[in-house]
């Protein structure tokens, strides 16, 4: 799919402007804070339906004013696709091809995304809850019914977990939850599972390419439920009641659900070595780069088109030799750079690429 069209009113620095793109490489280059990554989180926002730095309206919409207006024009293999999004300091309008969404779910799919920024390094060195995040966030753009599963799942969990603190009152109500929890969280490890299994795949083959076959990639679900590889949801849920089951005494102490994919993680090991514990700067920022990479083909598999991929000040942080093998690696994918410097995307074609130069409050087209 390809981004035609971006316009933005009254977002972050920008008045009103309005950008064409190429259907191959669009760069956008100027000094610091100058509105590089604004644009790019407009167009985030078209597909996620929220911003990857703000859950406040307040951060996006211009300082002077009240309301903000995004609009992309996409184009895909079998449609053109027109998605609005009108920002309020408390709300939130989204309208695909005119017509309002009542759930932002309805959005996901639209516009599928891969964003790489110098943040996914968190990938790795951060929190379990950084690596969930992820799986949620991809899957969901794959699967609509994931993320409806998720919402409830979280739902579900808050009830129990008022349950277990307020824990004299309808005690027996915890079997109830228990199944409902279940249920939702089997099909979410369901869900993960494939999605682990089918990236750890694509990111190895990936990881390999960089590294000239140097480096073995594999990337692990450590689910907090056991589970075998051709387990069913119902064996799945089986699994998590017993667990919830023999964990209701601690729960009950603590005041909290202690088990279940609320806990999950991912293992990114290179080698047999834990990346987060053992792995260097480069071999940390090679893996994320193989994991992106691969959700870039995961999607064209499960979507049959390929996103579109932000490289949010990435080149810089990269070597020559990888900076080069994600240029020429990306020939199908229409692809958004932002850098300060233009050198750093040496070795493309002048006519496949379009170079936008951003200076405050106007971004112009330099070509
Ligand atoms: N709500 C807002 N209203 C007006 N200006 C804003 C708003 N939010 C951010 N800005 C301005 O946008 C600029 C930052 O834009 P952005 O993050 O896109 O910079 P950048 O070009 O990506 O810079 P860098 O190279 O440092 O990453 C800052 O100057 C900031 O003052
Ligand atoms: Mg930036």
């Amino acid at each position: 799919m390809i981004i035609e069209e971006l316009r933005i009113i009254n977002f972050r620095n920008y008045e009103n402007t309005h950008l064409n793109f190429h259907p191959k490489l669009n760069i956008f280059v100027g000094d610091n804070a100058q509105g590089k990554t604004n644009l790019i989180e407009a167009m985030y926002l078209c597909a996620a339906g929220k911003s990857f730095r703000t859950s406040r309206n307040r951060e996006m919409i211009n300082v002077e004013k009240q309301q903000a207006y995004v609009q992309v024009k996409l184009k895909k293999k079998y449609s053109d696709v027109n998605i609005e999004i009108g920002l309020g300091i408390n709300n939130k309008d989204v309208k695909v091809n005119k017509i309002c969404l009542t759930k932002i779910g309805e959005l996901f799919g639209n516009l599928n995304i891969v964003l790489f920024s110098p943040e996914d390094l968190k990938l790795v060195k951060g929190g379990p809850g950084e690596r969930r995040r992820f799986m949620d966030r991809e899957i969901s753009q794959i699967f609509a019914k994931y993320y409806y599963i998720l919402g409830q799942y979280n739902k579900i969990l808050q009830h129990r977990n008022r349950l277990l603190k307020d824990n004299k009152k309808r005690i027996l109500d915890l079997e109830v939850w228990n199944e409902q929890l279940a249920v939702a969280g089997a099909w979410i490890i369901f869900y993960r599972r494939n999605f682990i299994k089918k990236i750890n795949l694509l990111a190895k083959l990936m990881h390999r390419r960089i590294t000239g076959s140097t480096e073995t990639l594999e990337i692990i679900y450590d689910s907090d439920v056991k589970i075998e590889k051709d387990d069913g949801v119902n064996r799945i849920k089986e699994n998590i009641l017993k667990k919830l089951e023999n964990s209701i005494n601690i729960d009950k102490k603590r005041g909290l659900t202690t088990t279940g994919p609320h806990r999950d993680d991912i293992i990114l090991m290179i080698d047999e070595f834990d990346v987060r514990n053992y792995g260097s700067q480069g071999q940390q920022r090679t893996a994320v780069l193989s994991l992106k990479l691969a959700e870039i083909e995961l999607i064209k598999g499960e979507v049959g088109e390929y996103p579109v991929l932000l490289l949010d000040d990435v080149m810089s942080e990269l070597d020559l030799k990888r900076q080069k093998y994600l240029i020429n690696n990306l020939k199908n994918v229409q692809t958004f750079i932002t850098t300060t410097m233009i050198s750093h995307v040496k070795g493309t074609d002048p006519k496949d690429r379009m170079v936008f130069n951003i200076s405050k409050r106007q971004a112009d087209n330099i070509k």
